[in-house]
């Protein structure tokens, strides 16, 4: 992998002046930059810049030139001297581009009249496509940003605004200078917006702001969230949020969930508004979430950053931690300790199971590996999972001492591991990179295997590897939190003896980062605890997890999760049922090819869930619980994949009978769902329609969900159509409509040959963006057939030499591999199993 230089090593930056003229429609911008700093040892003075034309350069005063480097960089020549101060002005001009980076229009309609407003997204390295600028998160710096913009509109930037003032060729906004921060944090938008605001107990301006398409309603939840968090934040870090406001923008256009600009927090629509009367449960959790773990970066990225992105799970994986302890002190009543181990816990163990899978801290030299880093599953799911371990090793309260001291020592300025390391173990008295290091700088997670021998249980840890693997031999310090005597608080080795005692039960509560693999007698003592009803919520939803993912191995035989399943029957915690979907959903692909079978599959889901549709039925009650509200979700899925005709014909006689914004959200998407599989009428069309006008995200994202789940080729071939066409598919929403295709059965093979031959599309929509690797990371999680494999290789293994790629198509090959062997080796006897149910 090349290597690129780093810029702070020759030119350390310490203020930016930045006046920048942005020129809308005709979509271009100028600017003029000073940057002022000291050269080092090497006195060279190398910015980066791209897609930028430079007009004039000047040092100290003095005309000087410059020639174009590699990898951005533009090389100022002239009399440069080491351990210098120089004053470094550049004028310069570019383009505003939809690439959604940089700065680029968002396009929203308001009473049939096109508009449109300007916004920023800098992170990973895309400041340098709007001023010449060292853009490294170590060059922290402060900034005096001035913009001349179209007169009455919105001008919004990370610091409040110190001045404004129309003149002749526009609105002149400046503002109030930056704390030191780094580049990839800064950000302002420009346009016609309304806010809603209020003030933390500490003063701080909060403001929410959408366009006028956005009723003032959907405002408000974001805004209670947002100023309860900073408050919890300021309590908790005991470090007071150190800006005199923070906006958050809901831009129609972006491509990320939601940035975490310090002081202007940018996000999709459907992260931040939520309508009082049409906002499912499920959208509310997600918003809260959304808001707490940008408002945790605003700490963990923003005040305190790290010095280079190979440890950039000091801010993801922290701010994913904080996602949920946070809103879990807003709302305890809805659970999200429980949340995060069905959620992250999922997606950290399926993703971290296969052999090529990056480690949570990664070495990265180049810009265009940089975007590979932020893997849900691994930088977020897993290194939350990693801090939440942490966090429960040293104790709660050192824990949070700790933090304390790091943002006290490490304020505006950068770090690394070691850092953390150093406050949390003069906080806890532990040697705690000795605990961590394994943990984050290894990919992969261990499977402890418990087997009992008379009084004594045998332990033994190994890699949990799916599919074809090369073992290392790898071990972790693993945190047994045994419910026992006699076990030891970390197990180091590979193997160990304790005493054996009746109920035995390791990683109680889940807070580590490893799963069981209990021997036939020690599961079935589990189980008869799950029919006499004992185990705890947390219990049985680990229980399912570990199952799962042991079959998905092949420790255990596939046949085997159909009696686990049916053990709950009498199942009604709504997380616990998300898994038990889960796990009907692994037992499909071995049915697909077998009518009889499948049908029997579709029978058990039906027959395990009828109880809980007897008790919730289709409509809300007045006082039933939120986790009741969302479960109705969960269960109405399992019994319309049933096709017990009773209940196609009630999902369909709602569609009929109510208007889509009065269909109760949280079941919405599913109603529309059986409309377009089983309804006579022509559904696609009319939601088609409906998608195109409406200004709400989440009725949008149903209507998505509902058409791709079409099983006409016709409606499928011309939903792939569809995705790439801007006038009705937002570029920000076309990998959601294509996975979504993909994923369903009766589009994969036509959205695998569509993505094959639409390749040079995906290329020049999202080559630049971090979810270039979606499309073969996407396709590897689907495809399943020796033939697909083979197609899969031709196509991709070409380009493995894009190190955006490379590692996606490498772990996409070898998850093929695995599931065409997995379906050979297990389908049989899931069948048989099925049949004989
Ligand atoms: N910093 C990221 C967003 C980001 C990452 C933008 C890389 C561009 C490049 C932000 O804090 C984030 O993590 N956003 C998540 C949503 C979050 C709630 C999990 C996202 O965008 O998916
Ligand atoms: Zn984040």
């Amino acid at each position: 992998m090349p290597k690129v230089n780093r810029l702070i090593e020759q030119f350390v930056p310490k203020h930016y002046e930045l006046d920048l003229t942005l020129e809308r429609e005709k979509r271009i911008f100028s600017g003029l930059v000073t940057v002022t700093g000291t050269t080092t040892e090497t006195g060279t003075i190398s910015l980066h810049a791209k897609d930028l034309e430079i007009n004039t350069v000047n040092l100290n005063g003095h005309k000087a030139s410059y020639k174009e480097g590699e990898n951005d960089e533009i090389v100022i020549v002239g009399d440069i001297q080491p351990n210098f101060n120089y004053a470094v002005q550049l004028a310069f001009s570019g383009r505003i581009t939809d690439a959604m980076h940089g700065v680029y229009p968002c396009y929203y309609t308001v009473d049939g009249e096109k508009k449109e407003l300007l916004g920023t997204q800098f992170e990973s390295h895309h400041a340098r496509e709007v001023f010449p600028c060292i853009d490294e998160p170590e060059a922290k710096s402060t900034y005096d940003v001035s913009l001349t913009t179209e007169k009455n509109v919105q001008v919004l930037g990370n610091m409040p605004i110190k001045t404004q003032r129309e003149e002749t060729d526009g609105l002149v906004t400046t503002f109030e200078t930056t704390p030191r921060m780094s580049s990839y944090l800064l950000a302002f938008v420009v346009g016609d917006l309304h806010k809603k605001s209020a003030k933390t107990n500490n003063g701080v301006d909060v403001n929410v702001w959408a366009t006028s398409a956005q009723s003032p309603e959907s405002l408000n939840f974001a805004l209670d969230i947002a100023v309860r968090s900073i408050d919890f934040y300021n309590e908790f870090f005991e470090t007071p949020y150190p800006l005199p406001k923070s906006d958050h923008v809901a831009l129609p256009d972006f491509s990320a969930g939601a940035m975490e600009n310090w002081g202007l927090i940018t996000y999709r629509e459907i992260a931040l508004l939520a309508d009082p009367k049409t906002t499912s449960i499920s959208s509310k959790q997600y918003i809260a979430t959304v808001v707490a773990h940008e408002l945790a970066h605003q700490w963990f990225g923003n005040l305190v950053t790290m010095k280079w992105w190979n440890n950039l799970w000091l801010n993801e994986s922290f701010a994913d931690l904080m996602e949920y302890l946070t809103v879990d002190a807003l709302e305890p009543s809805w659970k999200m300790w429980t949340e995060f181990s069905e959620m992250e816990g999922l997606m950290a163990f399926r993703r971290d199971s296969l052999d090529g899978v990056q480690s949570v801290q990664m070495d990265v030299n180049h810009p265009d590996d940089i975007s590979t880093l932020f893997d849900g599953a691994i930088v977020y799911a897993k290194g939350g999972r990693l801090l939440r371990m942490l966090q429960q090793y040293v104790g709660v309260d050192a824990f949070r001492a700790g933090l304390k001291q790091y943002f006290q020592d490490h304020a505006y300025s950068n770090t690394e591991a070691d850092d953390l390391w150093k406050a949390l173990s003069e906080a806890s008295g532990k040697n705690i990179s000795e605990f961590m290091t394994p943990w984050l700088t290894e990919p992969g997670y261990p499977v402890l295997h418990v087997t009992r021998e008379g009084s004594e249980l045998k332990l033994k840890q190994e890699q949990f590897f799916v599919g074809p693997h090369v073992d290392k031999n790898r071990l972790w310090p693993i945190p047994l939190n045994a419910n026992i005597d006699g076990a030891p608080e970390v197990m180091t080795e590979e193997t160990l003896t304790i005493p054996f005692h009746e109920g035995v039960r390791f990683n109680a509560g889940d807070t580590a980062h490893f799963i069981t693999h209990y021997d036939n007698e020690l599961l079935a003592d589990i189980l008869r605890d799950v029919t006499d009803g004992t185990l705890t919520e947390l219990d049985r939803l680990q229980l399912i997890d570990e199952q799962t993912l042991l079959a998905r191995a092949e420790i255990l035989p596939n046949s085997s999760l159909i009696p686990l399943i049916r053990e709950f029957a009498d199942e009604t915690s709504e997380p616990v049922w998300n898994l038990l979907a889960a796990a009907i959903g692994e037992l499909q692909k071995f049915v697909e090819t077998n009518k009889e079978a499948e049908n029997r599959l579709r029978a058990l889901a039906g027959n395990l869930a009828e109880k809980e549709y007897e008790r919730l039925g289709w409509h809300e009650k007045e006082d039933e619980s939120e986790a009741d509200t969302k479960l109705r979700a969960t269960i109405l899925g399992e019994m319309l994949y049933s096709e017990r005709p009773t209940v196609i014909d009630e999902a369909l006689k709602l569609y009929e009978s109510k208007k889509l914004e009065e269909l109760e959200p949280e079941i919405r998407a599913l109603i529309l769902s059986a409309a377009v599989r089983y309804s006579k009428e022509p559904v696609v069309d009319t939601l088609l329609n409906v998608y195109k006008t409406t200004s709400n995200g989440e009725l949008q994202h149903d209507i998505m969900a509902g058409i791709t789940s079409s099983r006409d080729p016709e409606v499928l071939k011309k939903l792939l159509a569809l995705t790439k066409d801007k006038s009705v598919v937002r570029p920000q929403d076309a990998t959601g409509w294509y996975v979504n295709i993909l994923r369903n059965r009766y589009g994969r093979d036509m959205a695998w040959q569509w993505l094959q031959d639409n390749w040079q599309w995906v290329l020049d929509t999202f080559a630049s963006e971090k979810s270039y690797d979606y499309f073969p990371r996407y396709a590897g999680a689907i495809l399943r057939t020796k033939q697909q494999l083979a197609e899969y290789k031709k196509f991709f293994e070409p380009m493995l030499d894009q190190p955006a790629l490379t590692r996606a198509i490498q772990i996409g090959i070898g998850e093929i591999q695995g599931r065409v062997t997995l379906l050979d080796n297990q389908s049989e006897s899931v069948q048989t199993a099925l049949l004989q149910y």
